[in-house]
């Protein structure tokens, strides 16, 4: 279950989500990654996954302030990563995804080295 060990007012403490979706504040909308896929794929039949940090609002992109990497996972179930160092690459990537079977939601959690873990879910059917 999300959340089931975050600490309210820890933010390095497991996994941050917005409060309400509805109603996001500057320092939500500058973690939470934004998930673009199709809501309906075909069994076995590729496609594209774009996952974009700071997409609602700029995050910061420096040596000091940055996002580390992008996780993507269907469900549970691990998709691929992409790293950032800050400063000269952008925390956006694009995954080649084929599924045989929904695991769950798509999941993209990335990572801020200043603000900790962040996550972001998008339904998708498979066919
Ligand atoms: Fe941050």
């Amino acid at each position: 279950m999300p959340g089931q060990w975050k600490c309210e007012e820890d933010i390095l403490c497991g996994v941050n989500e917005p409060k309400d979706r509805e109603s996001l504040t500057d320092l939500e909308k500058k973690h939470i990654p934004v998930v673009e896929a199709p809501d309906k794929v075909r069994k076995d039949e590729s496609f594209q996954v774009k996952v974009e940090v700071g997409k609602l609002h700029p995050h910061p992109n420096e040596a000091a302030h940055f996002i580390e990497w992008i996780e993507l996972y269907c469900g549970d179930t691990y998709l691929g990563r992409a790293s950032y160092s800050g400063g000269a690459s952008f925390p956006e990537a694009t995954f080649k995804v084929k599924l045989s079977h929904a695991h769950g939601p798509l999941k993209a959690w990335e990572k801020c080295n200043i603000h900790g873990l962040w996550e972001n879910t998008k339904e998708i059917t498979v066919e």
